[in-house]
């Protein structure tokens, strides 16, 4: 198993920036990414299509044969978590957890705020997993469904669209003082010097792909999968759509060459049973 890839997925580019941090804590781990992009964004969409199309992303990475899965989407996390860990015969690690813990530590029961997709904030998940970690901790939510476009078109933190956009949507979390912001959506870490420009250097920004990196390692130390091999670790990445687009507007996010990325057709991903469950 150690020698087998950690597979990755999104709705589209916001999980390299996951990548990023898996490349940094695991630099000998082989990686495979699927990035939904004829898809995104799910954070629009309902539970039922957003299990639907989880799993069929997920499902697709099972053909690598992957020792662990990261779901690198809050909102997949959110709302196909316990979908995607019945049916998927190998652990899969969502953002929400690891997420809501470094948040709780750092906000010190001050009020902690998590933007997210509509449905993320609209699960409650968020909300949930904070309160089963610490009961009285204030939680407050705001739904910020322009930043996935802005950040899929590739615009960067000195537009001055994407600044008035987070000036808009975060004007009452600066308001209410809060000492913490979860970026709820791994496309947010991409606008990250804008949201912390706007709030200003002592709020906390918790971007949940370093702590879910963690929380992979963790993962693979306890359960003897590291890899052994001394080699740097491979990256391939899949794409439902626009291959040139995601490599392109991907590279610039990862801060290093995206060297490898196939169209998948939809007849490889979508509607294709599944590998029988087997023991995890
Ligand atoms: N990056 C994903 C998330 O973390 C999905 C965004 C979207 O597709 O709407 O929620």
């Amino acid at each position: 198993m150690s020698s087998t890839p950690i597979a990755v997925f999104d709705s589209g580019l916001g999980g390299l920036s996951v990548v990023r941090h898996l490349r940094q804590i695991l630099p000998r781990e082989d990686l495979v990414y699927f990035g939904d992009t004829a898809r995104v964004p799910y954070g629009i969409k309902s539970r039922p299509t957003v299990a639907q199309f989880a799993l069929e992303t997920a499902g697709f990475l099972l053909s690598f044969e992957p020792k662990l899965i990261v779901a690198a989407c809050n909102t997949a996390s959110a709302l196909a978590m316990d979908d995607l860990r019945r049916e998927l015969p190998v652990p899969v690690i969502g953002v929400v957890e690891p997420g809501a813990r470094a948040a709780v530590r750092l906000a010190e029961g001050d009020p902690l705020a998590v933007i997210g997709t509509e449905a993320t904030i609209g699960s409650e998940a968020y909300r949930r997993a904070i309160r089963a970690l610490a009961p009285e901790q204030p939680v407050v939510p705001k739904a910020c469904p322009l930043f996935v476009p802005l950040v899929e078109e590739g615009r960067d933190c000195n537009d001055p669209i994407v600044k008035l956009t987070v000036e808009t949507y975060l004007a009452p979390l600066r308001a209410q003082h809060v000492k913490v912001v979860v970026l709820g959506c791994t496309h947010y870490p991409l606008l990250r010097d804008a949201i912390g420009s706007y709030l200003g250097p002592e709020v906390h920004i918790v971007d949940s792909g370093r702590e879910t990196s963690l929380a992979v390692r963790q993962h693979l130390r306890e359960h003897g999968g590291l890899s052994t091999d001394g080699t740097p670790g491979s990256m391939r990445c899949y794409v439902s759509d626009n291959p040139q687009r995601f490599e392109q507007v991907g590279s610039r996010f990862l801060t290093e060459a995206i060297e490898y990325v196939e169209l998948v057709e939809p007849e490889r991903y979508v509607n294709v049973p599944r590998l029988p469950s087997t023991a995890k």
